[in-house]
């Protein structure tokens, strides 16, 4: 179980493996900076909390705090969703170089095409979603079982704002698409669609597809 003091997990590439997609210079930055910084914030915050040192990322950001004031904890739950958010977008992204893009037999493949046609029209529900965003955000792909989230189970698409985590109570993200500009602005500067677009080509399936059977 992981608790306090949090390190950050290590890339599962390198910084310039998701080029020409995703520039090293973008990952070096994105990972080392960004999710680094959001580590080290939340280390920084609880360090004075000994009482909930021992939360899970999920505890830190699904439970009470109450004995914490509400605008640390408001940061503490931040943090918590940025470190979080952050490595599912890493974990769930593969090297364009890789083979296996779409791995037809992976239970997740199935569950998409059974729930959403077609994969194309799983991916424009994803990039529409992404689009749709004001501002910063994270676009959600999430496993809610048999519980009816939004009307719906099993795979849902679900947004959110800076680093809000979806209730997980009633889901288990499997996946998290980064849409603050900082995830594609040195490349692909204003033109977030471009972004959407290319970044869908690098999904990595089988991860996500991995992570959802380990909940069965
Ligand atoms: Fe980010």
């Amino acid at each position: 179980m992981r608790t306090y003091k949090f390190v950050p997990v290590p890339l599962p590439y390198s910084f310039d493996a998701l080029e020409p997609v995703i520039d090293g210079e973008t990952v070096r930055i994105h990972y080392g900076q960004h999710y680094t910084g959001y580590i080290n914030n939340l280390n920084v915050l609880l360090s004075g909390y000994p009482k909930y040192c021992g939360y899970t990322l999920e505890q830190l950001i699904s439970s009470p705090l109450g004995s914490i004031p509400s605008d640390t904890a408001a940061d503490i739950r931040f943090n918590a969703g940025g470190v979080y958010a952050h490595e599912l977008y890493f974990a769930g992204l593969r090297p364009p170089s890789a083979t296996g893009y779409i791995n037809s037999d992976c239970a997740l493949i199935h569950e998409i095409k059974r729930q959403y046609s077609t994969i194309n029209d799983f991916l424009y529900e994803i990039k529409q979603a992404g689009m749709n965003i004001k501002g910063s955000g994270w676009v959600w792909l999430v496993w809610t079982g048999h519980s009816r989230v939004n009307g719906r189970s099993g795979l849902l698409i679900v947004s959110t704002s800076n680093h809000d985590v979806p209730n997980l109570s009633k889901c288990v993200p499997l996946f998290a698409l980064d849409v603050w500009e900082h995830s594609y602005y040195l490349k692909y500067r204003w033109e977030r669609k471009v972004y959407l677009d290319n970044i869908l080509s690098i999904i990595d399936f089988d991860s996500i597809s991995s992570r959802m059977e380990g909940l069965f």
